[in-house]
Order: C-alpha cells, then sequence, then structure tokens
C-alpha cells in the first residue's frame, strides 16, 4: 500500500468497511484468530517527563503518586501465570526511583521464578541500559513515537528529542529486543498526512508490535481544552497498520475502550490480536490516570480475566497458546 492509498482510507467521510474487512483477513491469514493476553502491570506512576498529552506528566500536583515494590511487582507477575497469560508489560512513567539498575535484578527475577515473557515499557534510556536490559532477560520493549511530524512532537514533547526518540528505537532493535512503536491519533495539529507517514514507518522499521490508541485530553493537562481523538480514526489507523505490517503483533487498546465500550471489540475485527488486561492491584489503579475516563481502574485482576475472555467468546475468538513472541522470527 502506498502512502496515496493510506491517505484514501484515512479520509472519515469514506467508507471504511471494506478497509476494516481487508485487513481483518489480512490478520486472519497472517496471525490467525487467537488473541494474546499481556499482562499490564502499571508499576509507578512518577515520571520525570512533561508531555502535555500525559496525565502523569511531571508537575500535576493532582496525582497521588506511587510506585509498587519488587515484592508487590513479583505479586502480579505471579497472577499473571495463575490467570494463564504469557507475558508480563511492566509500564511506567520515567521513574529515577525505578531506574535500569532498579528493573535488571527484578527482570532476571520474574524470568528465573516465571516462564513469562517480559515486556518493558519504561521508556527512554542509554544504549547501554537498554543492553543490560536485554541481557537480564527483558524479551521485548515497547516505545511509541507518538508522532511522525516533528513539529508536532516538538510541541507536545518539551523535553524530549524527536531524533533521539527514533535513535532508541534502533538501538533496542540492536540490542536484540522485540521491539513495539506506535502512535496516539487525533492529537491536536495532527494532519492526515503525518498519520501516512506513521503508517508507512511501522512498515519501514519492521516493527515487532504496533500500538495505535486515541488522544483522549485530560483536565489537568496543558492540552486540557483539545479535541479527543475518534475511535474511527484510531481503527483506521490499526486496520492500515495490519494491512502494511503483515504479522505484527498489534493490541486493542486500553484507550479505544475508555472512548467506546466497544472500542476494544471493534479494533480486534480490523486487524488486533492482542489484548493487555490490567494485573495492577485495584488500589493504585486510579492513580495510573493518563487519561480521564479510563476503563478497568475499579476492577480486580481476576475481573479483567473475565471480561477478556467474555469478550473474546462474544468475538468468536479464543486466547492464543503459548508466550506470543514475535511471528518475524530470526532476523
Ligand atoms: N513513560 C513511557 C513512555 O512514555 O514511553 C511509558 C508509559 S506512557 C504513559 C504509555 C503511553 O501512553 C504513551 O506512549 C502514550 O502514547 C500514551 N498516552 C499518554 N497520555 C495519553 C492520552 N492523554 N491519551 C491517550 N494515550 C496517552
Ligand atoms: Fe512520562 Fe510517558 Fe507520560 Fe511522557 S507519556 S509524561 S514519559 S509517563
Ligand atoms: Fe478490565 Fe473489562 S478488561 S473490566
Amino acid at each position: 500500500m502506498n502512502k496515496d492509498e493510506i491517505l484514501y482510507w484515512l479520509d472519515p467521510d469514506r467508507d471504511a468497511a471494506p478497509l476494516f474487512a481487508r485487513a481483518d483477513k489480512v490478520r486472519r491469514e497472517r496471525v490467525g484468530d487467537g488473541v494474546h493476553l499481556r499482562g499490564l502491570i502499571e508499576f509507578s506512576n512518577i515520571c520525570r517527563r512533561r508531555c502535555y498529552y500525559c496525565g502523569i506528566r511531571s508537575g500535576n500536583a493532582r496525582v497521588r503518586r506511587y510506585r509498587l515494590s519488587a515484592e508487590e511487582i513479583m505479586g502480579c507477575a505471579r497472577t499473571a501465570v495463575r490467570l494463564g497469560y504469557g507475558t508480563v508489560v511492566m509500564q511506567s512513567g520515567e521513574d529515577p526511583g525505578w531506574g535500569p539498575a532498579a528493573l535488571i535484578p527484578l527482570v532476571e527475577k520474574i524470568k528465573t521464578e516465571t516462564d513469562l515473557a517480559v515486556t518493558l515499557s519504561v521508556g527512554e534510556h542509554s544504549r547501554g541500559d537498554y543492553r543490560a536490559l536485554r541481557a537480564a532477560g527483558a524479551d521485548r520493549f515497547l516505545l511509541r513515537f507518538e508522532t511522525s511530524d516533528r513539529r508536532l512532537f516538538a510541541l507536545l514533547r518539551p523535553d524530549s528529542d524527536y531524533d533521539a526518540r527514533f535513535r532508541r528505537l534502533a538501538w533496542l532493535r540492536e540490542a536484540g529486543f522485540q521491539v513495539g512503536s506506535g502512535v496516539m491519533t487525533g492529537l491536536p495539529g495532527q494532519t492526515r498526512e503525518s498519520l501516512a507517514d506513521d503508517i508507512l514507518i511501522f512498515r519501514d522499521l519492521a516493527l515487532d508490535m504496533v500500538g495505535v490508541g486515541p488522544f483522549i485530553p485530560g483536565p489537568d493537562t496543558p492540552l486540557a481544552d483539545a479535541e479527543p481523538g475518534t475511535l474511527d480514526l484510531a481503527l483506521r489507523v490499526t486496520a492500515l497498520a495490519r494491512v502494511v505490517t503483515g504479522d505484527a503483533h498489534i493490541p486493542a487498546t486500553t484507550a479505544m475502550g475508555s472512548i467506546d465500550p466497544q472500542g476494544r471489540q471493534k479494533a480486534l475485527r480490523c486487524g488486533a490480536n492482542v489484548l493487555m488486561p490490567n494485573i495492577s492491584p485495584t488500589e493504585h489503579r486510579p492513580d495510573y490516570s493518563l487519561y480521564p475516563g479510563k476503563i478497568c481502574t475499579g476492577e480486580r485482576p481476576e475481573e479483567c480475566s473475565a471480561c477478556v475472555d467474555a469478550m473474546l467468546t462474544g468475538l468468536g475468538r479464543s486466547r492464543a497458546e503459548g508466550h506470543g513472541h514475535s511471528l518475524k522470527g530470526e532476523r
């Protein structure tokens, strides 16, 4: 698919049904009907950055900050095993209290004591730190580039650098991680043109995982008055990501489920093949407040597990077997 074709499908006035059907077919042929479940551990909401879109940005005094202990995180990992998940995704703000030096022994412990695959989503670190985290046993890393529009990136991430973010995706690859990236859709000032570039970049980077979510404005952020992204646009980008990448693992994201009660189900029918049920301790969930209206903030891990199983049954799909590693094989 070339850029003109991508732009054709990004037009909101165009009926998306043929695109969604095509993406669903590619998904079935390339990755099958199984849906991989990744248990999400939101282990710290402390962050040194001030990304304009994010509810847990540093300086937001309304956030009640927390940081799980190593023992609490091990408890979450054991919950993941009990619930039959093949992977834990450890996500946090860029918390100096949970920097690479602290994460390394924790990752080693999870890998020694369980059979889980470990995905990290902990932001920007040095090349050496990424290597060390990979050597400790972490299998995958998620680092969204958020937008390929340089101007927009600089506006929305005042203390981050566009080229440095992309350089890190190369470092992660070089360190041997399965690499995931992605974007938010519907950011203020984001053009269709730049979204088409985002989608081409998914293909050019040969990503193992691609995450797409609608931007949802938060009240205590500089973007409080911005318009939220639509589910329609997030679904179009998800479907296009499936068509251009073929076999990437693509989640039906929490943000999609948060702007529409059927958001994740719809994503699973237009290209997505992954769900990330929350396994964080319920007491801290409301404080990982990236955006308002986030789903699963009052549930226990068992409830989210039962919820996603019911969702899969309703869609005629089932849990996928195994760890759900990248299908791209040895590079
Ligand atoms: N701190 C790490 C980072 O930024 O890469 C990982 C955690 S960060 C909270 C995970 C993702 O949340 C970001 O990549 C971003 O796309 C998404 N996110 C943050 N604020 C959001 C918002 N207001 N609406 C939708 N998604 C948001
Ligand atoms: Fe921190 Fe990530 Fe939020 Fe940016 S998006 S403020 S790096 S948690
Ligand atoms: Fe958490 Fe549905 S997945 S309540």
